[in-house]
């Protein structure tokens, strides 16, 4: 595209001269019940609120209206299952009469605005007919990856308190099918709080037994409720929330404000993916992470498109081609993924033969985002096809993406392994320790200048002050990201890790933090560390190192199978914890802090420095000696 240069820095500077006015035409694209008055509110939360006196139905915006406009016979949701061996389609009429008859049923269970509901359920379109209920109601969603284990999903049932929990009877994985339903029970027993009833979608691999009184058969209940009308909410009040890992075992419940969301969600359908009302979004995610709610749900009903919801896997199911086989089928426009699909792609289909089988004319670009994308994955991706790929860095936090290239914009040369440049709404600067942005190219915390655009996280569920020590304390008038990196001198920005204990395991973003909470649980544990090793298809793997209490005798390898059970029992095979070490003791700095950076290099075998604050240095060699890449 001609001119991109002069587009992407004319909308960039247009933003930057005028944020409010930028916002309100963007606002423009959605239908208000009220239209806000005021664009932000710099006095309201912890740095300002968005459209504080608008008032919509995200709902409406998503499906009513579009239906209303003549676009009822178009596919809104097409689930293609090669778990299942099938495709269904469901136009917008009939994801509207799904809907407004889910929120019928749960309205009928007491949802009411303000409500929460928490969702657990795989990649089947009653999960988008659910998210789009609640929505409907007024009510906020909380939809829990299928991935995580009862007690993860224990958590999120109790931080959340919902009033009904919508689930199915199981997933499917490859080679096995996850009952769901034990896991939601046992989560129940371990929550405090205790849902008031269970909708439960009966699938035929697994049918789930009833608890008569609390559970409900999700068609059949759909079946006999009468069809809701949406319920509007101030553009302030929440959509959903998210959970997503922190530093500690207790996940961080994410807010996603209505006005906000839908505003900027819908914008970035034009402006970074280029799509228009009528074409197809491939994102091949899962409704249970950020990127399946922002961009297999919401923002391409919002933007009148056709999403494709995918159950299956980027390789096995049945092969490699399956992605492309996906795009020719149902002719997307756009796929969406992790890199580190692409990966599992490369390493089945080294050669590239598979995309030539379909017709990928259709498609314009690919999309990647979760994670880094290592160069060689980006190159490699564009050769294969032709066509331009993407990077963009994301959070759960925001909702959508903070750097990218944009269709819309027309797009700039891109460099591999560059998030591209900020998206309008987004002054991003890396930072010092004192706060202070650092020269062009030089590495630091990557913050966000505030207030954050729409969209973005306005607090964390019922945890005012934790959002202001996570995100706002470290450096004032910033948003910390806690992703390390650096802005060049053309502006690109580059993210390279993290400042935290968060690790990013095939897309997942996972708390080290938590893990150790886990093996320290175990009776033969003294002490532990977790930290994130290099791998070369999921980016990250998690590496337990332990220290057994003195007296220990039990084979060590007994004791390392009961870790790596214990964490998938507790956290859920998502994890993917495979390995830990024995060791005899962890290294640490004179007041005893664990030196989890250090112990990361030596695993990966980079070159460290001696921290001058270790308390013992020798440790590092004998680390050396069980953990670098010859030792593992
Ligand atoms: N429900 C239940 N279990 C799940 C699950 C779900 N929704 N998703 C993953 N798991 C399980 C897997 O079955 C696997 O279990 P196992 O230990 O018994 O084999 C384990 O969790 C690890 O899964 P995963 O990380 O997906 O690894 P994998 O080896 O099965 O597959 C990839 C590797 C690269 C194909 C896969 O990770 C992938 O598709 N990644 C893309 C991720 C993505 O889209 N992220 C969203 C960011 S945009
Ligand atoms: P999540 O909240 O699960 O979306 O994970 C967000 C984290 O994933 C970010 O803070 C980054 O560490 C990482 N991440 C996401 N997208 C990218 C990207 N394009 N480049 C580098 N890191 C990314």
């Amino acid at each position: 595209m001609d001119g991109g240069a002069e587009s992407y820095d004319a909308a960039y500077a247009a933003w930057r001269r005028d944020p409010e006015a930028y916002w309100a035409a963007a606002a423009r694209g959605i239908d208000w019940e009220r239209e806000p008055a005021r664009i932000l509110a710099p006095e309201l939360g912890a740095y300002g609120r968005w459209f504080p006196d608008g008032r919509l139905s995200l709902c409406h915006n998503a499906l009513d209206r579009h239906v209303a406009a003549g676009r009822g016979g178009q596919a809104a949701i097409i689930h293609d299952s090669p778990m299942t061996g099938t495709c269904t389609t469901l136009t917008y009429a009939a994801l509207l009469a799904r809907v407004e008859r889910v929120a019928g049923a749960l309205a009928a269970l007491g949802v009411g605005a303000g409500d929460r509901v928490v969702v657990y359920m795989p990649m089947v379109p009653e999960a988008a007919v659910a998210m789009l209920a609640c929505a409907r109601l007024g009510a906020v969603h909380s939809v829990v990856f299928g991935g995580f284990a009862a007690p993860e999903l224990a958590a999120r049932i109790a931080d959340a308190k919902p009033r009904v929990v919508v689930a199915a009877s199981c997933g499917l994985e490859p080679g096995r099918v996850v009952a769901y339903k034990p896991m939601l029970d046992a989560a129940i027993e371990l929550s405090p709080h205790k849902p008031d009833a269970c909708l439960i979608l009966q699938r035929p691999q697994a049918v789930a037994e009833l608890v008569p009184g609390r559970d409900h058969d999700f068609l059949a209940a759909e079946a006999a409720a009468a069809p809701h009308p949406c319920v509007t909410v101030a553009a302030t009040d929440p959509l959903y929330i998210l959970y997503t890992s922190g530093t500690t075992g207790k996940p961080k419940g994410i807010v996603r404000d209505t006005g906000g969301h839908a505003v900027a969600l819908h914008h970035s359908m034009s402006m970074v993916y280029g799509l228009s009302p009528g074409e197809v979004m491939f994102t091949a995610s899962d409704v249970g992470w950020v990127v399946g709610h922002s961009y297999i749900v919401y923002a391409p009903l919002l933007a009148g498109c056709t999403s494709v919801l995918f159950e299956g896997k980027p390789v096995g199911t049945p092969d490699a081609g399956t992605f492309w086989r996906v795009c020719a089928d149902h002719r997307a426009r756009v796929l969406f993924t992790a890199p580190t699909a692409m990966r599992a792609i490369k390493k089945e289909d080294p050669r590239g033969e598979l995309p030539a089988r379909y017709d990928l004319s259709n498609l314009a670009a690919l999309f990647l985002a979760g994670e880094r994308c290592d160069p060689d994955t980006a190159v490699w991706a564009e050769r294969l096809l032709g066509k331009p790929v993407i990077d963009h860095w994301w959070q759960t936090e925001t909702g959508w993406t903070i750097t990218g290239n944009f269709r819309g914009l027309g797009l700039f040369p891109s460099r591999p392994g560059s998030g591209g440049k900020p998206a309008p709404g987004y002054h991003v600067a890396a930072l010092d320790e004192a706060g202070q942005p650092v020269a062009p190219g030089q590495i630091g915390t990557l913050a966000i200048r505030l207030p954050l655009p729409p969209s973005c996280l306005p607090t964390l569920w019922q945890a005012d002050d934790r959002f202001r020590a996570a995100y706002l304390e470290a450096f004032p008038g910033w948003y910390n990201t806690s992703d390390a990196g650096m802005v060049d001198a053309e502006g690109y920005v580059w993210v390279m890790s993290r400042t935290d204990d968060i690790i990013n395991v095939a897309g997942h973003r996972l708390s080290t933090g938590a893990m150790e909470e886990v093996l320290a649980s175990h009776p033969d544990v003294a002490e532990c560390a977790v930290v994130g090793v290099k791998d070369m298809l999921k980016g990250q793997a998690p590496l337990g190192l332990v220290v057994l209490k003195s007296g220990v005798a039990r084979p060590e390898s007994e004791i390392v199978r009961e870790l790596v059970a214990l964490v998938r029992e507790r956290i859920g095979p998502v994890a993917a914890f495979r390995e830990a070490r024995v060791v005899e003791r962890l290294p640490k700095t004179r007041s005893g802090k664990i030196l989890r950076a250090t112990i990361r290099a030596i695993a990966d075998g980079d070159r460290y420095n001696v921290p001058p604050t270790i308390d013992d240095p020798a440790i590092l060699t004998e680390l050396g000696e069980t953990l670098g890449p010859a030792g593992r």
